[in-house]
């Protein structure tokens, strides 16, 4: 099969014929119809943005594909079927919180690469072989909505973390970086949750308008200037009333005092979930005044990723259309333009885009 693999950090990865991927016990192959390119792709393949993960490896996070092959163990999985694959490859063998590579990126951690180099091989290739558990069917769809479908490995990321703190519909919910690849689709995935209000905040005008337009009245902004309690006081204006969860997913160049402005809107009783990458670049800790959490039965919950039923939950979401999927923008390059989807990719960063590889 062709695939591209990618063999030093620096060296752009090639597009070259490799052997097909054989599926083991507790395996399925799927043919692979739409891969991912990450608006940062090319930092991890460049070196700049460090990853742990041991090469050779075909890159590629998450595929939507046709079932081609099931290992002798698959109960419900049949040749053929349209499944979501997803790259969160979870130690099968922990009894505690397990173990997580991405796969075609990354380990999360030095116990995480024996998953790593057993799933090493991504999505960039006409097949990838993938735990039986990570491949979800979708039900039939058109081939020409491929690339749309794949959205759904932007969308988990938010679930996870809106999931994790129980947002209920009817509630309202703060997403803090609103504007992002990830803070824009928090909003689409608390609206299909069914938030009755979601304030969008950030800098960026152009983008809170555009949220606001998708937004079916649901959604209000929340323009930030960098005054911690100033920008409080407009969260807790826009959202005309109590807020039931905060969700906080800035990037590490955000400063903790930006957290805090969207944390200390929170109702008593309130829940908060921590996504972002804020403190990661190094910079200061996130103080929490002990009195006020306490006082106010405050929930902090920290998450990365998903859990493994969430998958299964965002395709239903999807499926009943209660979830969009046609808010994205979605280019699609061959395999053999790789290249350029990857510059693609990273011109394009940002909310509501997708750049795909139609294999
Ligand atoms: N926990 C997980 O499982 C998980 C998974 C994936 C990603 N993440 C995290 O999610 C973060 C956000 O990713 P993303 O792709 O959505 O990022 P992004 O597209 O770059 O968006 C980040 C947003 O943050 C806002 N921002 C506020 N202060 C900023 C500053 N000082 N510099 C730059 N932007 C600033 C920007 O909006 P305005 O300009 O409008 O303010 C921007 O739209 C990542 O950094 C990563 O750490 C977590």
């Amino acid at each position: 099969m062709k695939a591209a693999l990618f063999e030093r950090i620096g060296k752009s990865p090639a597009v070259v014929v490799v052997p097909d991927p054989v599926a083991g016990d507790g395996d399925v192959v799927v043919d692979v119809v739409a891969a991912p390119v990450l608006a940062y792709a090319h930092e991890v393949l460049s070196g700049e943005r460090p990853m742990l993960f041991e090469l050779p490896f075909v890159p590629g996070t998450g595929a939507i594909g046709r079932v081609s092959v099931v290992g002798p163990d698959a109960t419900e999985l049949k040749v053929g079927d349209w499944v979501y694959c997803d790259p969160t490859i979870r130690a099968r063998d922990s009894q505690g919180l397990p173990a997580i590579a991405l796969q075609g990126l990354t380990a999360n951690g030095p116990t995480a690469l024996p998953l790593q180099r057993q799933y090493r091989n991504g999505s960039w290739a006409e097949r990838l072989r993938l735990p039986l558990e990570n491949v979800v069917p979708i039900g039939d769809i058109d081939a020409d909505d491929a690339g749309r479908w794949l959205t759904l490995g932007t969308m988990l990321v938010p679930y996870g973390g809106l999931s994790s703190v129980g947002l209920t519909a009817g509630e309202t919910v703060v997403v803090n970086g609103s504007t992002g690849a990830f803070g824009s689709a928090a909003v689409a995935v608390a609206l299909a949750m069914g938030a009755a209000g979601v304030v969008a905040t950030g800098r960026n005008e152009a983008v809170l308008d555009a949220l606001v337009a998708k937004g079916s009245g649901r959604v209000r902004p929340a323009r930030m200037t960098g005054d911690q309690d100033a920008d409080t006081a407009a969260i807790r204006t826009a959202a005309r009333g109590p807020i039931d969860v905060v969700f906080d997913i800035l990037p590490p160049q955000a400063s903790e005092a930006q957290v805090l402005a969207a944390i200390r809107s929170v109702r008593p009783g309130g829940r908060i979930s921590l996504m972002g990458g804020v403190g990661m670049g190094g910079g200061g800790e996130l103080v929490f005044p002990y009195p006020w959490l306490m006082r106010n039965n405050i929930t902090i919950k920290g998450q990365w990723m998903y859990p493994r039923d969430a998958v299964g939950r965002l395709v239903a979401l999807a499926r009943s259309g209660v979830l969009d999927l046609h808010r994205y923008e979605v280019s699609e390059f061959p395999l053999d333009a790789l290249a350029e989807a990857i510059d693609n990719a990273a011109a394009t960063a940002g909310p509501f885009a997708r750049t795909v590889l139609r294999i």
